[in-house]
């Protein structure tokens, strides 16, 4: 296996809106960002994922994007981003942007332009189709937060395609000049110095020509497009020109996010002599326990069954390809929250650690979302009006007011896995606002700031931060966390989560109880080793101890080296 930085790299991930608010205005914003570049230098992380900084009207908190080449308002101007691209190379920390190429904003020059008439030159950068023959859209399919995904445009006579908002029009990648726009925007940044990106649904771009019909599900409005939109028939040779147009010219970190992705397509997608991406983030573990209505019906899930998923792709991946670890971001729940909800009164920080461990020990480059390296928890908002995120408000209008969940389900679906779980600002102090903003924040902060927060965080040399920042460093210190193979241990267990790494002469053993009791943790009889010593735990553990057999406490984890 090929050695890179990347590979050995921590990455943290900045939601700018929630992350610090340097003007008062009650948003976030980019000399927020260069404000609290210490702080991560702190923690030790190699590279910010910035989640979209680019002009944008905020249909979608800038995943709908009306210029590739501007700073959105609210966050500044592209001075600021210099500056704060300075001062983090500065530090050591490198910057990847997120690159939105699946669509644009309606908002775009492009769109505004496309949208004009017919033969208008920019009337192919996006997909127009007329409607069937009845006047109906073009095809069956429903856009990802529950409406048609084709709309209707009055002024030239056709459907444009969307497959999320109706204001974030689907670009068309069969256009050479569009490919080619997107790549010298792509050079743009990357001239600039920025040091990757983060694809947004980039496995979406390529679709099926002639767009046909998909499967309806029982209840369902819309049919489901995604086989003919999910790692379409071009989508290899997109990338492919992509990364020779842009990407094999400098070098950089890159990551596609993939709904729906399997682990040979991520083989194709990442493997080393195929020049596309460096890593892709899967979903398979965080769709665990979707019910009926998908994420808004969450349901129990096992131990067993995560331990499945993640070692399928930990084994998938080990001779070629890459993984990406994540437990949360800025769709997703707090990590706590989703993966040991018991904890989150009593063993917060025990589970905040134990989570920590499994992630950061496996291979694959591990991803922190800001406020993870605190233990923030989920936000119980009781009103709906307190939500912000265009994807709750939809699946409240379309699930709850359209009666196919009670109020107090569907509440509970956005309570346990609503995105503005992980939008609520970053809590930096116990002052009003959690420190973040001296206005109004645009979204309410989590209640718990007072008691959890960054300051107390930094003051407390146990706290989970200070676990964080260890395990960054262990993984700089010992090639087995980075370069090392997987092995699965005790993989039956409904209660311990537990792996062994090895790398030449050095063995790295992880056990972790991911439940409240006391399981006992049982040694395989095939380990042989002379020596032990306990790189990082989470309970006060002494290296003489027997691990024969281990009775661990709740939420116990344990890193070893073994040789
Ligand atoms: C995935 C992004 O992570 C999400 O926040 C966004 O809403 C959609 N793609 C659409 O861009």
């Amino acid at each position: 296996m090929n050695k890179t930085w990347w590979k050995e790299s921590v990455i943290y991930q900045i939601y700018p809106r929630s992350f610090y608010d340097s003007n008062g205005d009650g948003i976030g914003d980019i000399k927020g960002i260069t404000a609290k570049l210490d702080y991560l230098k702190e923690l030790g992380i190699d590279v910010i994922w910035l989640s979209p900084i680019f002009k944008s009207p905020n249909a979608d908190n800038g995943y709908d994007v009306s210029d590739y080449q501007d700073i959105m308002d609210e966050f500044g101007t592209m001075e600021d981003f210099d500056e704060m691209l300075e001062e983090a190379h500065h530090r050591g920390i490198k910057i990847m942007l997120d690159l939105v190429v699946n669509h644009s904003s309606d908002e775009h020059k492009w769109f505004i332009e496309s949208r004009q008439s017919k033969d208008n030159p920019y009337r192919d950068y996006y997909i127009w189709h007329p409607g069937k023959e009845n006047g109906e859209p073009p095809s069956n399919w429903g856009a990802m937060w529950g409406d048609s995904a084709w709309k209707y445009d009055e002024v030239s006579g056709e459907y444009y395609l969307h497959l999320f908002h109706e204001k974030q029009p689907d670009l068309n990648w069969e256009n050479p000049t569009l490919r080619e726009e997107v790549y010298k925007m792509m050079r743009y940044w990357l001239d600039k110095g920025i040091d990757g990106f983060r694809m947004d649904v980039i496995n979406f771009i390529s679709k099926v020509p002639g767009f046909p019909d998909g499967p309806m599900r029982e209840g369902e409005k819309f049919g489901d497009g995604s086989p003919y939109f999910l790692n379409g028939p071009r989508i290899h040779e997109f990338l492919q020109e992509m990364n020779r147009e842009t990407f094999s010219k400098y070098d950089t970190i890159t990551v596609g996010e993939m709904p729906g992705v399997n682990i040979d397509q991520a083989k194709l997608y990442t493997g080393e002599e195929r020049n596309e991406l460096n890593m892709v983030f899967q979903f398979e573990h965080v769709d665990l326990g979707n019910g009926k209505y998908g994420k808004w019906t969450p349901g129990p899930w096992k131990l067993t069954d995560l331990k499945q998923i993640l070692d399928r792709w930990q084994e998938g991946l080990a001779t070629g390809g890459w993984n990406s670890l994540y437990w949360s971001n800025h769709d997703q729940p707090r990590a706590v929250s989703r993966w040991t909800p018991g904890a989150e009164e009593k063993y917060r920080e025990k589970a905040a650690k134990m989570l920590a461990t499994l992630l950061h020990n496996l291979q694959g480059s591990p991803y922190i979302y800001q406020g993870e390296e605190i233990g923030m928890t989920n936000v119980y908002f009781d009103s709906i009006d307190d939500y912000r995120d265009v994807e709750t408000l939809n699946a409240y209008r379309d699930l709850y007011k359209e009666g196919k969940l009670t109020y107090d389900k569907m509440m509970k679906g956005i309570h346990e896995r609503g995105r503005d779980n992980s939008r609520t600002p970053i809590q930096w102090d116990d002052r009003e606002h959690g420190g973040f903003t001296t206005g109004t924040p645009w979204i309410q902060v989590n209640p718990n700031y007072k008691k959890i927060n960054v300051k107390s965080a930094l003051e407390d040399n146990t706290s989970i931060f200070y676990y964080y920042k260890k395990l960054i460093q262990l993984r700089k210190k010992h090639e087995v966390i980075v370069y090392g193979t997987y092995e699965s241990v005790m993989k039956d267990s409904e209660e311990i989560y537990a792996y062994m790494r090895t790398l030449g002469e050095n063995k790295l053993l992880v056990m972790a109880n991911f439940m409240d009791g006391t399981p006992v943790f049982t040694l395989p009889s095939t380990l042989g080793f002379t020596s032990k010593e306990v790189l990082i735990s989470n309970y006060e553990v002494s290296d003489e101890e027997d691990i024969s057999s281990v009775v661990l406490k709740p939420y116990e984890a344990r890193v070893y080296l073994l040789r």
